[in-house]
């Protein structure tokens, strides 16, 4: 390989769940840049050219796996990137699908060995590690019913905070059972994000007095999107089981305690089970 070739996506095939806005749009864009072809599975319409366009709403188990019998293989790279604020499916749309259809997909045989998975956790999901028997208990759940089931019988858990603490969990604890299949799986936890989630949410405050203190603007959603198509590609053939902070350095200058006024929240979000 010449120095940047494992950067890049020459003669790979990439599915990106959610790719219509946001970040699922950026990584999109950043892998075709790359040399991928690139197939989108969103419910909304893509407005940029893609290989293929597959239509489908993650709520509904029936529609998802019908979009995933769509897919042409073989695949070298998922990103999962669909996800939603709140709401009685925001367990659904953020982890039980995705779990799905990476499962079908490696169960199939369409992601190939030496492919990778990338979800798109959250700053949300840190404390993850405080929960770990909560979350395995979730995780054992076979398939999309069961876990919804699950869902259903446990006060507290239909939340934001708890889909991005099981991507996490997800994440760390498939890295072992999916490289024994050449299958790497990694997840980023971006800070607020410039995008029509984050602006209908209000989420670009979080860190208002941090970009104030260091100068910087908001997160875009290329930003993220480059870390993501790096984590799928094979310059990050090394790395598994990781939910990497993308956020400029935010929860950690304020889990070391050179950014004070982070302090609080960050610490409170890391105790928390879920809100
Ligand atoms: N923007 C932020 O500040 C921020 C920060 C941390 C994490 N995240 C996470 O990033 C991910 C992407 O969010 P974004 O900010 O790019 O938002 P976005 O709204 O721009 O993108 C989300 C995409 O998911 C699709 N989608 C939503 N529900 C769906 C469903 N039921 N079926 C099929 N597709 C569906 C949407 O159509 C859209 O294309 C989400 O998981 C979000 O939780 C966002």
């Amino acid at each position: 390989m010449t120095e940047t070739a494992a950067f890049r996506y020459d003669g790979k095939r990439v599915l990106v769940v959610g790719g219509a806005t946001g970040m699922g749009a950026a990584a999109a864009r950043a892998v075709s840049a790359l040399g991928a072809e690139v197939v989108v599975m969103d419910r909304a319409p893509v407005d940029y050219p893609v290989d293929q366009q597959i239509t489908v709403d993650l709520t509904d188990p029936g529609a998802l796996d019908a979009a995933i019998d769509q897919v042409t293989g073989p695949l070298h790279a998922v990103f999962s990137a669909a996800g939603i604020a709140g709401g009685p499916a925001v367990m659904r749309v953020n982890f039980i699908a995705h779990r799905h259809l990476a499962e079908r997909l490696v169960q199939d045989g369409t992601l190939v060995p030496g492919s990778a998975i990338c979800m798109i956790s959250s700053v949300a999901g840190l404390g993850w590690q405080n929960h770990l028997p909560l979350l395995v208990d979730f995780l054992a759940t076979p398939d999309y019913a069961s876990a919804d089931a699950w869902v259903d019988g446990h006060d507290g858990t239909c939340t934001y905070m708890f889909s991005k603490q099981a991507i996490n969990a997800y994440v760390a604890r498939e890295s072992y059972p999916l490289l024994t299949k050449g299958i790497r799986i990694n997840a980023v936890c971006p800070g607020p994000t410039d995008t029509p989630l984050a602006r209908a949410n209000t989420w670009l405050g979080f860190d208002e007095q941090y970009r104030k203190a260091t100068a910087t603007a908001p997160l875009r959603a290329d930003e993220i999107a480059d870390v993501m198509a790096f984590l799928n590609s094979s310059a990050a053939a090394g790395v598994s089981g990781v939910s990497l902070l993308v956020d400029s350095g935010h929860v950690m200058s304020s889990i070391g305690g050179s950014w004070e006024t982070g302090r609080p929240v960050i610490e409170f979000l890391m105790t928390q089970r879920s809100v």
